[in-house]
């Protein structure tokens, strides 16, 4: 695996690989590698011949009360990850200035009315910072493809429209949740739970499959989300927000919505705030 820190030993390594024939996939992520992300490798190789991660703990995206500085940041042991997954090239900028260059004004991405809804509603600015992130590595890198995971589903479909409209020509690839035994779907926060606090946290999956079953089994919208966030309090998740949305996180009022659509839930469990969805 090629380690690149810099603009220039990124556009040296990107100019030698693309000699090499194949398609070229990037896999933008904040570092301290667990299975979901390197399932998202995994897909891009089977997708692409040449695979490109990005390592990069992006401040933009996070606000002021946030936890910018105590990320978890474990590079020596992603990059053993990394090259036993043998990924071809490591994007891993050694200061934000390789990527929002000081000599280049940043271009600041706005994400819209649904940009502000769900977690951004929880979190001002978010998904503006996530855009303006992933605008800027698609252009550095200019991949043929792109992965994404849906246990971020407001971020990809926001990155999905952005995409369309500034880079058409990259395919993304959706992967799917990558889940612990009990069900909590993995993230890199979870390192901030104790055992205990891990398994109470399972019980927001239980509930996302709770109201998938109560839906098919055609109880009234209204009641599943009451049922939902009473069960979560029951079980000490504070609930930020549990709604159902159609696939492209389109309201849905009624019962009687016939195309795909997802719950989505968020809680907070001592500080830390965990999401998690169920598409069907
Ligand atoms: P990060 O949280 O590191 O996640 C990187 C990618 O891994 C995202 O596409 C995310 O959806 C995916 N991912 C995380 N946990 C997953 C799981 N359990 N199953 C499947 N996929 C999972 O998301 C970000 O970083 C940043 O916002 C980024 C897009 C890199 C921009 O800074």
């Amino acid at each position: 695996m090629v380690i690149t820190r810099t603009r220039e030993e990124l556009y040296k390594t990107l100019e030698e690989f693309s000699k090499r024939p194949g398609k070229l996939a990037l896999i933008p992520t904040m570092g301290n590698l667990h299975d979901g992300h390197l399932s998202l490798v995994r897909l891009a190789k089977l997708n692409a011949s040449k695979t490109i991660t990005s390592i990069f703990v992006n401040p933009l995206q996070f606000g002021q009360n946030e936890d910018f500085k105590k990320y978890p940041r474990t590079e020596k042991l992603d990059i053993k990850k990394l090259k036993k997954e043998n990924c071809d090239i490591l994007f891993i900028p050694k200061g934000r200035d390789e990527v929002f260059s000081r000599f280049d004004k940043v271009k600041k991405l706005g994400s819209g009315k649904l940009g502000s809804e769900l977690c951004g509603k929880i979190r001002p600015g978010h998904f503006d910072g996530v855009l303006t992130v992933v605008n800027k590595l698609f252009e550095l890198i200019n991949p043929d493809a792109a992965v994404f995971g849906a246990k971020d589903y407001q971020q990809q479909i926001l990155i999905k429209h952005m995409a369309k409209s500034l880079h058409p020509q990259i395919s993304l690839i959706k992967a799917p949740i990558v889940r612990s035994k009990n069900g909590v779907a993995l993230s890199s926060r979870n390192h901030y739970l104790t055992k205990k606090e891990l398994d109470v946290a399972s019980n927001l999956f239980k509930c996302l499959q709770n109201s998938v079953n109560s839906y098919h089994k055609s109880k009234e919208l209204k009641e599943i989300l009451s049922n939902a966030k009473t069960f979560l309090v029951s079980k000490n998740l504070v609930p930020d927000y549990f709604e159902l949305r159609d696939s492209e996180l389109k309201t849905i009022n009624s019962n009687n919505f016939k195309g795909n659509k997802v719950f989505l839930g968020s809680v907070t469990i001592n500080k830390t705030r965990l999401i998690d969805n169920i598409e069907f």
